[in-house]
């Protein structure tokens, strides 16, 4: 798959990787950071080849691309352990991206959308397909996120207008804890917890089945907009803590990267 020998490009798939930059340029300037499609490498006119050099059918490569690790798999121990970082960004996520690929190869004008934007776009994904980019949509925009809102160097007490938020609405950092904590032991199987921005402008707690995330309309329980999730799926943890949701919840907190949420409540409060 590698090298320009092995890349084949339409007009077709020319005019969706343009489109598909252009929708995360947009999105960019209007504070999102959740971009991802249309990837530098060119990666929507990426098809795979046969030995003889002939397509074949196999999933196509773009327009979605998985977005790099923005720190190194080792960098959350000892809280997040390195092979679970690597298996989930880079095994994990790189599914939803290829299984997001496969949902709408045929569907050039979605396609041409960011993923956040697909994602609250349901309504015009025929229904066939529907189910494919919900979760591998929403599993891509949730992991995009994800690595975002956490790095090294993490934790402590919430900072600047996010941290003034939480203490208006929660009473504190003890009390947001809890409650996003309670979320996320709360979401039987597999899902997420989150803290929202809700059409009100104000902070709320609520929580995900699956791949699914507040921004989907008509589909979230509580709508609104993510500026800081947890993965509750059992790969976000369970080789390092098992059975012990509880214990990873209350590790997690030392990985957050409050100036990462604090610009997602900016574009949140923006938006
Ligand atoms: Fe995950």
């Amino acid at each position: 798959m590698n090298g320009a020998k092995t890349r084949m490009y339409s007009r077709r798939d020319a005019v969706a990787t343009l489109a598909a930059g252009a929708a995360g340029i947009a999105a960019l300037g209007a504070g999102a950071r959740l971009v991802g499609a249309g990837g530098s490498d060119g990666g929507a006119a990426r098809r795979a080849l046969g030995q003889d050099g002939t397509p074949t059918t196999a999933a196509p490569t773009g327009p979605y691309t998985l977005p790099p690790l923005p720190y190194d798999v080792a960098a959350l121990e000892p809280h997040i352990d390195t092979l679970t970082m690597r298996i989930h960004h880079d095994r994990h996520h790189q599914t939803y991206v290829d299984n997001l690929n496969k949902a709408v190869a045929d569907l050039p004008d979605l396609a041409a959308l960011d993923p956040v934007t697909l994602i609250q776009r349901l309504d015009r994904v025929p229904e066939e397909k529907r189910a494919a980019v919900r979760n591998n949509g929403g599993g891509h925009a949730n992991h995009a996120l994800f690595w975002e809102i956490i790095g090294p160097g993490g934790g402590g007490e919430p900072t600047g207008a996010v941290g003034d938020a939480i203490a208006a609405a929660f009473g504190g950092f003890a009390a947001l804890r809890e409650a996003v904590e309670a979320a996320g032991l709360a979401r039987f199987g597999s899902g997420w917890a989150w803290l929202i921005v809700g059409a009100d402008g104000k902070l709320a707690v609520t929580s995900t089945p699956n791949q699914d995330n507040p921004l989907m309309a008509g589909v979230a329980d509580v709508p609104g907009t993510p500026v800081l999730g947890v993965d509750v799926w059992e790969h976000a943890y369970y080789l390092k803590y098992q059975n012990k949701r509880k214990d990873y919840l209350a590790a997690w907190w030392n990985t957050v990267n409050w100036d990462a949420v604090n610009e997602r409540f900016a574009a949140a409060q923006g938006g």
